[in-house]
């Protein structure tokens, strides 16, 4: 559904990608076991280098508070803030090697973002909304929760239902959340023949 932080786009987008953002405000609306199944089913669907799924995902819901507070305070306390009215916390780990030859995956982060892709679409097509997070504490991550060697934490994310920014504090975080979101314009990112030399005329 079109709202006002969809991506105003010059040519057409589909709308789970258009509608996608990352609020900080989450409103207190549980999100069930089933929806979240989904959303993981969608990430496991994902292309990666070599079939290799390098993925992996802790899991932590308002449901069980002891887990989703031991999973909040592996954020950055920045994020523990607006972080902690999500009802769901998950913190991403990647493998760094590939199974089939031990030898380095150097797509592993890479195949993780395409697994968030799949979620966030997935996430946005059911109502949802989820903000990504790289302010995360890895070593607490790995401690507490037995992360081996050959594995590194990489993000968080907070999925639930959009809240009021009002319910916000005053300042950057309350401003952002009303901000028009913007992007750099094609001719800046698509090049041809030579470094910045834009493929596209605007
Ligand atoms: C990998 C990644 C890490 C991010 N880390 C943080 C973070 O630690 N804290 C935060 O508030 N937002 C974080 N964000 C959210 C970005 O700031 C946000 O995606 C960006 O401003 C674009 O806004 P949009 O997602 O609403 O389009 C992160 C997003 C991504 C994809």
């Amino acid at each position: 559904m079109r709202t006002p932080k969809s991506a105003d786009t010059p040519v057409e987008i589909l709308p789970v990608i258009r509608d996608r953002w990352s609020p900080r405000a989450f409103s207190a609306k549980l999100v069930t076991n089933d929806l979240l199944r989904k959303l993981l089913e969608a990430a496991r669907w994902a292309a990666s280098s070599y079939n290799e799924q390098p993925w992996r995902f802790l899991v932590a819901t308002k449901q069980n508070p002891d887990e989703f507070e031991r999973a909040l305070s592996c954020l950055a306390p920045a994020n523990q803030q607006w972080a902690r009215h999500a009802p769901v916390l998950v913190l991403t780990v990647v493998k760094e090697a590939f199974s089939h030859n031990g030898s380095p995956n150097r797509c592993g982060d890479h195949d993780l973002g395409l697994a968030m892709g799949n979620l966030s679409a997935q996430a946005t097509a059911e109502g949802l909304v989820l903000h990504q997070m790289a302010g995360i504490l890895p070593e607490r991550v790995r401690e507490l929760y037995g992360v081996p060697d050959g594995f590194h934490p990489m993000t968080a994310l907070a999925i639930g239902y959009q809240g009021d920014a009002e319910a916000l504090p005053e300042g950057w975080m309350k401003d952002q959340e009303l901000q028009k979101r913007t992007r750099k314009p094609l001719r800046e990112l698509v090049f041809t023949g030579a470094w910045e030399t834009p493929y596209f005329g605007d």
